[in-house]
């Protein structure tokens, strides 16, 4: 992992990726899916975020979901218990040491961007999967984010974030280099499709979800850091977060791209 997980883990933290995964669940999972039987390895699920929607999606397959927080798997757990789920088995793993077995199916979502060594884990990753297996990664890409009305305090506290997360050793604009990395780990049959988050007024569930809990609460997570480490003062960088948050009132608009990779382990590699 890097050396250390700049969203944290408390519950806000917990709040912001259930919002999060809920805003974008259809631009990620619509078109995930396995078939019946199959074994799927669920890499770094956090706190099962989704989790509960591919177990959902995908009720005859067996997921193995793991993550090297023991506090963010027991409340997968638990979200998995109460949704009455029943296909998924939970482990503390770090995904550099991964044991020798094998399975059908990778799945991976908003890991990359926190390891220092990506392209050593999606390694890892195709070492554990069978000849002939997809792997599924989904990364934002913090460079992508744009918004009306234009602020250039919101994008420096924008920055902060990409910063601390860099010091941190992750990558918070990863999603862009998802196609070279995969093709560099060996993988074949790559196929990288951008996917547009864009709210508009039209959309006051979006507005609610994506631009004010998960992006600009994301945002505003750094706050103290952010501070702390001189990048900006914190009027600015409040003045800032004030800026995203004006960009979900009436006539405001943001736009935001995830990236979806998906390759294949190829049957000579
Ligand atoms: C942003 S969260 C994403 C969680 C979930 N996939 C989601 O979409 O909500 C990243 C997760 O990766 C986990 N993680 C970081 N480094 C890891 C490693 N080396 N092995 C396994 N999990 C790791 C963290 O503990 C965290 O839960």
């Amino acid at each position: 992992m890097s050396r250390a997980y700049v969203h944290g883990y408390d519950e806000r933290e917990s709040v912001r990726l259930q919002d999060q995964a809920s805003s974008v669940l259809e631009l990620l999972h619509a078109d995930t899916r396995y078939p019946p039987g199959s074994a799927v390895l669920e890499a770094g699920c956090g706190t099962g975020a989704q989790t509960v929607t591919l177990a959902r999606n995908n009720p005859e397959v067996r997921f193995t979901s793991i993550d090297i927080s023991a506090a963010s798997l027991a409340e997968a757990k638990a979200r998995v218990q109460a949704a009455g789920l029943t296909n998924v088995t939970f482990r503390q793993q770090d995904v550099f040491k991964l044991p020798s077995e094998s399975f059908d199916h990778v799945f991976v979502c908003f890991l990359l961007e926190h390891l220092a060594r990506p392209l050593e884990a999606l390694r890892a990753l195709k070492a554990v999967l069978k000849p002939g297996g997809t792997i599924t990664v989904f990364e934002g890409d913090h460079g992508s984010t744009y918004f009306h009305p234009d602020n250039a305090l919101a994008h420096r506290a924008v920055q902060c974030l990409v910063d601390l997360q860099k010091q941190a050793g992750g990558n918070a604009n990863i999603g862009r280099q998802l196609y070279p990395l995969l093709r560099e780990a060996g993988y074949g049959a790559v196929r990288v499709s951008p996917r547009m988050v864009y709210v508009d007024a039209s959309k006051p569930k979006l507005v609610d979800s994506f631009t004010r809990k998960t992006f600009a609460a994301m945002i505003d997570g750094v706050r103290e850091p952010a501070i702390q480490a001189g990048m900006m003062s914190a009027a600015d960088f409040d003045a800032g977060i004030r800026a995203l948050h004006r960009a979900a009132e009436d006539d405001g608009v943001f736009c935001y791209t995830f990236f979806k990779g998906v390759a294949l382990r190829e049957t000579k590699s």
